[in-house]
């Protein structure tokens, strides 16, 4: 019989699930999501406004979070940082010499692009690159695991040589929430910033941000005009509510508490044989296990009805609630089955139908999810090399998307 999500979802709760995941606010146990009600999920009715051609409530929220970085103008976003980051590659679409991006680019970027019918230029440095005018440089800032670079720097760079700079600064939206944490892209004059405010700040699902750089007015009406394309015309009035409840709490937020219960969470790890590695961000750790592969040390977590963000071989992800004083965050259950952590072995799955992929086309990207970067994209050809490391991450129970459809396709060309 089918298991229904809802049965899915309670038994989640039954068993008191402790996310260190996205969304912020980490089960509604941090910010103050409890002031939305289901009878808030409305739509444009008269005082409503209408997010697309804001001009009252909806203009006002968005004045309100445009005021996060002078000389910026801010769009609230129903689903989520995609549509952003799609609709601000195409609002370049009519300039754009080129588009070049990074090896860690999202999915959403590749995909934008492909709309805009040009092939990216991809390199691991800007700086291996030779910019010219009116090319349009997409970076991501930080990186999902919470790691930074020199943006400022790289951001003067592509502006010296007459281009522009999309960052994706999904995984930033809490950033200069307090002098302790990474700057934003917007201090140095980006041209255009996405942030997430779902996954760092509390705020529902899909509520994200697009803020554009007011000294291109034309660029703001394009990027306006692609969010109308792409976005669905029912933005929910709930995510809506919850962006600006999650800035008024990045406005509010003092960061004495987190520093504390992070180090508590810091010392339980490392007592139970855990390496911890801190990022730039500090609200993300990278966890890897002295005797324990990093997926067993995951399974141990999930059996203990511990979430983490994702698991790769740099390390378990924990996203880290960004705890407050009246927070209602698990700290004290959290620490206890840390404590009693218990590892088996993974039992090993296998796929022998991989193998067929080997020096194959791809024919539609292959992407492991999270973290939802290209691993082989369309077009390319998929080496013996790509064919055993998606072996031993199919084999540890890692998400995949696109091999299924690879592999359909070569079978059907095979009959
Ligand atoms: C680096 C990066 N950019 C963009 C996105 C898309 O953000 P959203 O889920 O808000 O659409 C993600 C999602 O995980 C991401 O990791």
């Amino acid at each position: 019989m089918r298991k229904k999500l809802i049965e899915q979802l309670n038994e989640l709760e039954q068993h008191r699930a402790i996310s260190l995941h996205v969304p912020g606010h980490k089960n509604s146990t941090i910010g103050h999501l409890d002031i939305l009600d289901i009878a808030h999920d409305k739509t444009e009715i008269v005082g409503l406004d209408n997010l697309h051609e804001p001009e009252e409530v909806l203009m006002d929220l968005n004045d309100f979070l445009s005021e996060k970085y002078k000389g910026y103008i801010a769009q609230v976003l129903t689903n989520g940082s995609t549509t952003g980051i799609i609709a601000a590659i195409l609002a370049y679409k009519e300039i754009a010499n080129r588009y070049i991006i990074m090896h860690n680019a999202h999915k959403s970027v590749h995909h934008g692009i492909d709309l805009a019918h040009h092939e990216p230029v991809i390199t691991n440095s800007i700086y291996d690159i030779d910019l010219l005018p009116n090319d349009i440089v997409i970076v991501t800032y930080p990186t999902y695991e919470g790691r930074t670079e020199d943006i400022e720097r790289i951001i003067e760079h592509v502006h010296g040589c007459g281009a522009y700079i999309i960052v994706d600064e999904a995984h930033g939206a809490h950033f200069d929430i307090t002098p302790k944490f990474p700057k934003s892209a917007m201090n140095f004059d980006a041209d255009i910033v996405i942030q997430s405010y779902h996954k760092m700040l509390p705020a529902l699902t899909m509520g994200s941000v697009i803020f554009v750089n007011n000294r291109n007015i034309s660029t703001y009406r394009h990027v306006m005009k692609y969010v109308n394309y792409i976005e669905t015309s029912s933005p929910s009035y709930l995510v809506m509510a919850s962006i600006e409840s999650a800035h008024e709490f990045y406005l509010n937020y003092s960061d004495e508490l987190f520093f504390l219960k992070r180090q508590m969470i810091f010392d339980a790890l490392k007592q139970v044989g855990c390496i911890v590695g801190p990022q730039d961000d500090p609200a993300k750790l990278l966890v890897k296990h002295r005797e324990h592969t990093v997926y067993e040390l995951e399974q141990a977590l999930i059996d203990s009805h511990i979430y983490p963000e994702m698991t790769t071989e740099d390390g378990v992800l924990f996203i880290l609630p960004l705890s407050h004083e009246d927070d209602r965050y698990p700290y004290h259950v959290l620490l206890s089955r840390l404590e009693a952590l218990n590892f088996v072995k993974n039992d090993i799955k296998t796929n022998d139908e991989l193998y067929l992929l080997s020096n194959k086309v791809c024919i539609q990207h292959i992407i492991p999810y999270p973290p939802g970067v290209p691993f082989v994209r369309k077009g390319e050809v998929i080496t013996a090399g790509d064919v055993k490391t998606l072996i031993h991450l199919y084999q540890n129970r890692v998400k995949i998307e696109g091999v299924t459809s690879n592999i359909e396709y070569y079978i059907d060309r095979e009959r």
